[in-house]
């Protein structure tokens, strides 16, 4: 996305959310320089278990994933969603160039500093590997993926990050992927899976303080780009699991009656002593849930690779 599009996304989505009720912020816009900082913080405590589990999962089923993506050994793409700096999926990849697997891969990120790096990275250590970074909003750039790649396409969605969708979002989600997908194509999705409620709650509830650094820094953002006047040291962060939806609900608490001037919205926002700013969802799922969205997608669960404890799964569906 050009920056001026993504001034006025920002600008109309925290519009929208802050004049909702109840109000709320979009996850998409954690991730600035401080914040993809911040988050790679959460990624190093032990407490914040997925990035471990996933891996874990990564390097002991290398093997066999690979088997399944190569499939009969024909040319394919690889397109990563959200890829970052690529160190977990990375293994997946140095496995595959090493099988002198005949693929394409497509690193789609918001940054086109990570997906650069990436890139280059990749070049030194495989010259032979073809990388194509697409720098871009995930839902955006999938519309131009479909008459981009022709070979058989393998997408790769990792990180639990499907878990930050709302329902809506999900099968938004899911109907792009259907449109740019045909039969024997296939997707692997990184779940985060419902387990102890104290094992969660640690995970964003952290004793370092840096999950309610990531949510503040939201706001400083908003101080910076759209003139926000929002004090940080008057909010709270509070985060919730409900063991039987599977969601984790993270939030931002006024401690007081406070008046916030958006000035280059030209708004003022109002919110009374211990009203909430929902911030994001994590979802965590169960086999039965990841069974039932491949089903309502037209996709097949063909494996699910989990780690040694059974908290995450990579689930890999092949399309019907
Ligand atoms: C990116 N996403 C999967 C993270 C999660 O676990 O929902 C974002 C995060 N929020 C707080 N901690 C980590």
């Amino acid at each position: 996305m050009e920056q001026t599009a993504l001034m006025s996304a920002i600008a109309s989505d925290t519009l929208k959310g802050l004049t909702s009720s109840p109000k709320y912020l979009l996850p998409r816009y954690f991730y600035d320089d401080r914040g993809s900082r911040i988050f790679q913080k959460i990624m190093q405590m032990p407490e914040y278990y997925l990035t471990n589990c996933e891996y874990e999962i990564l390097m002991t089923e290398r093997d066999d994933i690979s088997s399944y993506l190569r499939d009969k050994n024909d040319p394919f793409d690889l397109v990563e969603l959200g890829s970052g700096d690529g160190t977990k999926s990375m293994v997946l990849i140095e496995h595959l160039a090493k099988l002198k697997s005949d693929f394409r891969y497509f690193p789609v990120d918001i940054s086109s500093q990570v997906t650069d790096d990436l890139e280059k990275e990749l070049n030194e250590i495989y010259p032979s590997l073809n990388v194509h970074p697409l720098i871009g909003d995930y839902f955006e750039v999938l519309d131009e993926l479909k008459e981009m790649t022709l070979n058989r396409k393998v997408i790769l969605f990792l990180g639990a990050n499907i878990g930050n969708f709302s329902d809506k979002e999900t099968n938004h989600f899911m109907s792009k992927i259907g449109n740019i997908t045909e039969s024997g194509d296939r997707i692997m999705i990184g779940f985060d899976l419902k387990k102890s409620p104290e094992i969660i709650m640690n995970a964003y509830n952290d004793p370092h303080g840096h999950t309610r650094d990531f949510n503040l820094n939201q706001l400083r953002r908003l101080n910076r780009e759209l003139g926000a006047d929002f004090n940080l040291s008057e909010f709270e962060h509070h985060s919730e699991y409900d063991p039987e939806s599977g969601d984790v609900k993270s939030y931002l608490v006024s401690r007081s009656d406070q008046v916030v001037h958006l000035s280059y919205l030209e708004t003022v926002i109002r919110l009374i002593k211990w009203e909430p700013i929902f911030m994001e969802r994590s979802r965590k799922f169960n086999t039965e849930n990841i069974r039932t969205l491949a089903e309502e997608h037209d996709f097949k669960v063909e494996k699910n690779f989990t780690d040694s404890r059974g908290y995450f799964i990579d689930s890999l569906w092949v399309k019907r």
